[in-house]
């Protein structure tokens, strides 16, 4: 009679509420449907209250606790609190004073939890921007557009979404945009890095441990699909784990449900999984790396972002968006790009992909003069040569013209062919010693002037103020000397 006079005036203030029959049966709904508060009378057949507020402990030492008690047991109820129940109430007592009671109690927890999500966040993710949903996804290709529709799509599903595409094209981005705009996004989003942690960490990590489970768990932890309880869980670069983890995440992800290391009590819990992957994981799965059942699993509802090189309308946007954050974060002068840097940046290949982008923006606002208000072409050039992919390129010296035009061209360069021999960035320092690859006698003066000045301005993509100084005449002189050669078609009318 009690049980359900309590059940109904808690149900008629609006909470959901299960109801069980002893300690023992209520130990099995708690670690299933993880309610956020229990209610238990002191004296029942069985077990006690103050032993399954012991056991509930074990399970989840968050979970709060309040007991029922008649008024010559307070002392037991107080014991039990030290023993970790979150809270007693006398009977008898007024259906107002136990809603009171419990909604104190889910407050407690919910401060808990939040504690708990905020730690777990601060070990691995990065802080939030202040952008929410597509608003974080920047770029107006139509490739982005697709990104942001199929987003749109998943979202709202509790599918598991797999992420692939290149290191730094921003697959943590999207996996944000999805949370965001799914039902879950007033619960956690958890990420982890499964490429940073080794096999016991990482499993740890995910599942949580008991006290005692491993030399060094002093403390029961709670993993990362326990906290995303309700939220979204970021499985980073899943296919990086190893085949125990495999295992163990193909169980969760069919069963929703685990253990933690070193328990037997099973957990059950509602997490939205998305993983990212920057390897092709069908052919991992073909050569054996990765399990085909887990691959299916997780590929129930994919979205591919193709890399940066691919959909280069995006490096504008990106390279503002990327500007103005570095000016808001270091309160400097507005700058933005120059017309011919942007340009520069839709010609190289981006092997780093977006990554590469945002570090290169970020250089270049803290490297310029702070009364500066445009990023010049010639800053961007060393650092986007340094890595320029095409080894045909650069022998400077010997590579005609129309080669060096290919590589400014927004041609799209390979990143798979093998890394240039050339490594050493073209600089001033380093031109200071121009090699001698023709014989003296060979060429007049002039011939050799006009190679080595053309060769210079190759080295500096165009740039006539660098080449200018480089070679240690004034750029006015370098424009009227290009100019007559041009008139008698001696170099390409390009330059
Ligand atoms: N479309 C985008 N809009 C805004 N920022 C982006 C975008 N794509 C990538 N970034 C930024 O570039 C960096 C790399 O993205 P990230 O999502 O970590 O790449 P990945 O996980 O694919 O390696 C991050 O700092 C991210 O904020
Ligand atoms: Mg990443």
């Amino acid at each position: 009679m009690m049980r359900d006079s309590v059940g109904s005036t808690l149900t008629r203030a609006g909470f959901a509420v299960r109801t069980a029959i002893d300690a023992r049966s209520a130990l099995k709904e708690i670690s299933t449907k993880r309610p956020d508060v229990v209610l238990t009378d002191l004296n029942m057949p069985g077990m006690t209250g103050v032993d399954l507020a012991g056991e509930i402990r074990s399970i989840d030492d968050e979970l709060p606790v309040i007991l029922m008690t008649a008024f010559g047991t307070v002392e037991t109820a107080v014991q039990a609190m030290k023993n970790g129940a979150y809270d007693y109430i006398t009977k008898p007592f007024e259906g107002d004073e136990m809603i009171i009671a419990v909604k104190r109690a889910i407050s407690h927890a919910s401060v808990l939890k939040e504690n708990a999500i905020l730690k777990a966040n601060a070990r691995t993710s990065k802080s939030p921007e202040g952008l929410f949903g597509l608003d974080r996804i920047i770029g107006k290709s139509s490739a982005m557009r697709k990104v942001r529709e199929q987003v749109r799509a998943v979202a709202s599903s509790h599918g598991t979404v797999l992420i692939t595409g290149e290191s730094g094209v921003g697959k943590e981005v999207v996996s944000h945009a999805v949370h965001d705009l799914s039902p879950r996004n007033e619960a956690a989003y958890l990420a982890v890095n499964c490429a940073a942690l080794n096999e016991s960490l990482l499993e740890s990590e995910l599942f949580g441990h008991e006290r005692g489970a491993f030399t060094g768990a002093d403390k029961m932890r709670k993993g990362r699909f326990e906290l995303a309880d309700n939220g979204s869980l970021l499985l980073d670069e899943v296919s990086e784990v190893s085949p125990q983890i495999q295992a163990k995440l193909l169980r969760v992800l069919q069963e929703r449900a685990f253990e933690r290391v070193g328990s037997s009590t099973t957990i059950g819990v509602d997490v939205r999984v998305i993983a990212t992957s920057n390897r092709d994981l069908p052919k991992a799965a073909a050569m054996g790396e990765f399990r085909q059942d887990l691959f299916y699993r997780l590929n129930v509802l994919p979205i591919v972002i193709p890399p940066l090189r691919d959909r280069i309308e995006d490096v504008q946007p990106l390279a503002e968006f990327f500007v103005n954050k570095i000016v808001a974060r270091d309160g400097r002068r507005m700058i933005r790009m120059s017309a011919d840097a942007i340009e520069l940046m839709g010609s190289y290949a981006w092997p780093g992909n977006v990554r590469e982008l945002q570090n290169i923006c970020e250089r270049a606002v803290v490297l310029s003069d702070p009364k500066a208000s445009e990023i010049s072409r010639a800053m961007l050039e060393p650092w986007l040569m340094e890595s320029r992919p095409t080894p045909k390129a650069m022998p400077l010296r010997s590579s005609g013209i129309a080669q060096s035009q290919s590589s400014s061209n927004g041609v799209v360069h390979d990143v798979s062919a093998p890394a240039p021999a050339y490594t050493q960035p073209a600089s001033i320092s380093s031109f200071a010693e121009p090699k001698m690859d023709y014989r003296p006698g060979d060429k007049t003066l002039s011939e050799i002037e006009r190679e080595e000045i053309v060769a210079t301005l190759e080295r500096f993509n165009g740039h006539r103020q660098k080449t200018a100084k480089a070679l240690g005449i004034g750029v006015r002189t370098l424009g009227l000397k290009l100019k007559k050669w041009k008139e008698d078609s001696l170099v390409s009318p390009n330059l």
